[in-house]
């Protein structure tokens, strides 16, 4: 097992590409434009080229990672790889649309992987003839430096399936953690709801960001304080994930707050779009 594509060359995607060839394997990236793969590309990049600066990388190792991804806006160019993860944005309709193309042309033993955040593998593993293949492969922003690996069970999913993706994360030196489907998982389902709160705190005018950040750095610990989190995860995200859970749980306690949803329809959406409760 030595060929991995990657599906999404946005934030999540990218990262995701450069801890695969990082751990060796030739991976190709995929997306609908070949601008898509370039601005993905820029940013493994960068991320090498910092590496390198700071010496914890050679340049020749650099060089051998970059020619190790290849992209592609073709399905066809991947028939030939042994796991497949994909990072699309986190609509389970556009996810669905991926699995089924990609369910078309992979071999029958391919596992098919998902770094959704929180909707559900059942309901993706489901439009597939391959549903014991598919599980969550979830990765935590920013990719290259966070250890943790959610990897999630649908209730099909197989022992072997599980087993095969579990040595491919530990090939990729990230811990995983096993976790049975449910909306959000583990984390998200602790974290996100989390920074809603703190986005109730700012819409209630009990605190600015600012201060509301300094308080949970200072008072918990957090290495990054709740809305600039938000920031560092996408907006846009957090308001998905707010919304799976509030939907799947049916719990007014998951419900969105406001200023999320307006800021998301401003387009402020975070780092990715220079502003949302910080500008960058
Ligand atoms: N991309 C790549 N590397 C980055 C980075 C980025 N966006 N931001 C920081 N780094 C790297 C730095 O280059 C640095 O690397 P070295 O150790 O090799 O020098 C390292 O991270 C530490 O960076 P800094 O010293 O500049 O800054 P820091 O101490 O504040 O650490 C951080 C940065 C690791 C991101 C830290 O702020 C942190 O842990 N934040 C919390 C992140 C978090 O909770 N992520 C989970 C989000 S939830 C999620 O992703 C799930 C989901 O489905 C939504």
């Amino acid at each position: 097992m030595n060929k991995a594509a990657v599906i999404g060359s946005g934030t999540m995607g990218n990262g995701i590409a450069q801890v695969v060839a990082t751990a060796g394997y030739n991976v190709t990236l995929v997306d609908l434009k070949k601008e898509y793969l370039n601005r993905g590309m820029e940013t493994i990049q960068k991320n090498l080229d910092r590496a390198v600066k700071k010496e914890k990388l050679e340049d020749k190792e650099k060089k051998e990672i970059l020619n190790r991804i290849n992209t592609t806006t073709e399905y066809e160019n991947i028939k030939e790889v042994n796991i497949v993860i994909e990072a699309v944005p986190e609509n389970i309709e556009i996810k669905k649309e991926v699995f089924k193309e990609l369910d078309k042309v992979l071999n029958q033993d391919v596992i098919i992987a998902s770094n959704t955040s929180a909707l559900s593998l059942t309901e993706l593993a489901t439009v597939t003839s391959r549903p014991e293949k598919v599980l969550g492969i979830h990765f935590f922003n920013p990719v290259t430096v966070m250890k943790l690996v959610e990897l999630i069970k649908n209730i099909i999913t197989s022992q072997d399936t599980y087993d095969r993706a579990k040595k491919f994360v530990a090939s990729l030196n990230k811990t995983a953690v096993e976790v049975n489907e449910s909306p959000g998982f583990v984390v998200n389902r602790l974290l996100i709801p989390m920074i809603n709160e703190a986005i109730f705190l700012v819409e209630e005018n009990v605190a600015c960001p600012d201060d509301i950040d300094t308080a949970m750095k200072l008072g918990a610990n957090h290495p990054l304080g709740p809305l600039a989190l938000a920031d560092l995860v996408g907006l846009d995200v957090c308001l998905a994930i707010m919304e799976t859970l509030h939907k799947e749980f049916g719990d007014s306690k998951y419900r969105a707050s406001t200023l999320l949803r307006k800021k998301v329809r401003a387009g402020q959406l975070g780092r990715k779009t220079g502003e949302g409760f910080y500008q960058y």
